[in-house]
């Protein structure tokens, strides 16, 4: 199978690239390193890949490539570019979000129609629903309620697949919660949360800890994306939760557990656009692609801790060679 990734460079889609590669299929990523986080981090995600011959990456602008020629003889895109981040979408900023999310995707299913490309999977968010009436959300229950520019600017992309999915076009959205594990996004809390149990900045706890998320592994989220590829029939829109809501305060002291000492901390109040909570009913995952996620909280967790403390002895040893 030959397969597109879009953000291949990027915290989920490097490692989509890599279960892909390693499952036998060809892969061509498209990435415009967008300067939201480090290049030197976004080539560091795809170090191993580089030097597989079955993996080829343009480094373009899904806003302006010409796509149609990039998805000829394509047999699925996984459609994961994007401007993402809840709190930093308000004021001027959103102008990258409605580019780099709605043009994109936009572009994204139009070039796959073109080029006879009968399948896109794209990167959904559980943000679409914003502060829920009631928990677990059910995709064909749960109205759809973003609270932020950003799930504005992701249901905006559903409704888009909504428009292009036809006999042609098979289109599945799959609305990812909080991802997290080696190689998360430098803004997002367990990341930081992290960082500051290696001897990084004291982490900043936006309100009193008592938001929960329902946090997923990237494996999990992987997993769930790369079996779209084959599914017989692809869900419109899946949930994809990891199925461990914890609040922010429960994940800091299972963290303080792993580690076996305080984490330092400052407190700040609740961020624009946060929710209080999120929880996924997986059913239509579980239904249409026999997925189910498998990665135990504490488990991810040490995953990620594993991946920031091997960053952090990496930069300090260069530092000690470089006097
Ligand atoms: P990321 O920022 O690490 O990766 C996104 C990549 O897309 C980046 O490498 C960026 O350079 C690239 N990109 C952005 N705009 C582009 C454009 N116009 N053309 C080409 N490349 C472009 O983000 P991530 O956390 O890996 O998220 C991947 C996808 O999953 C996104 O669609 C995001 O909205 C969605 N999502 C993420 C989470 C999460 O918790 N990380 C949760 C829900 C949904
Ligand atoms: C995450 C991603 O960042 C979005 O791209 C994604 O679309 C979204 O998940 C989703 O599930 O759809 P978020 O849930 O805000 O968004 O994830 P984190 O950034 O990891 O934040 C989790 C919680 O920790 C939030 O309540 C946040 O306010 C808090 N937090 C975050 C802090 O207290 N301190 C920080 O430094 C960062």
């Amino acid at each position: 199978m030959k397969a597109i990734v879009t953000g291949c460079a990027g915290f989920i889609g490097s490692h989509l690239t890599e279960r892909l590669l390693a499952e036998g299929d060809e892969v061509l990523g498209i990435d415009a390193f967008t300067p939201y986080y480090l290049r030197a981090d976004k080539e560091a995600n795809l170090a191993g890949v580089a030097g597989d011959p079955r993996f080829a990456l343009v480094e373009d602008d899904l806003s302006t490539a010409d796509l149609e020629q990039l998805m000829k003889g394509v047999d699925v895109v996984f459609h994961l570019a994007a401007q993402p981040g809840v709190r930093v979408s308000f004021g001027d900023g959103f102008n990258d979000y409605v580019r780099d999310n709605i043009v994109a995707t936009q572009r994204v299913l139009e070039g796959a129609l073109a080029a006879g490309c009968g399948r896109v999977v794209m990167a959904s968010s559980s943000s679409v629903y914003g502060d829920a009436e009631a928990f677990p959300c059910i995709e064909a229950e749960t109205a759809t309620r973003p609270r932020s520019p950003y799930g504005v600017s992701k249901r905006a992309c559903e409704d888009l697949a909504n428009v292009y999915r036809s006999d042609r076009l098979q289109v599945a959205a799959l609305r990812y919660f909080t991802v997290y594990g080696p190689r998360q996004r430098p803004d997002m809390a367990f990341r930081r949360l992290c960082e500051a149990a290696c001897g990084g900045e004291p982490f900043e706890l936006y309100g009193d800890g008592s938001q929960s998320r329902d946090f997923t592994h990237v494996d999990d989220v992987v997993d769930a994306t790369f079996r779209c590829a084959h599914a017989r029939h692809l869900p419109a829109v899946a949930n994809v939760g990891g199925g461990r809501e914890a609040s922010m305060a429960a994940v800091i002291t299972e963290l303080e557990d792993l580690l076996g000492e305080c984490i330092p901390m400052h407190r700040f109040e609740v961020q624009r656009g946060d929710v209080r909570r999120t929880s996924a009913d997986t059913c239509v995952a579980r239904t249409t692609l026999g997925w189910r996620p498998r990665v135990a909280l504490r488990a991810g967790l040490a995953s990620e801790l594993d991946w920031v403390a091997d960053r952090a002895a990496a930069r300090s040893l260069v530092s000690v060679r470089n006097g």
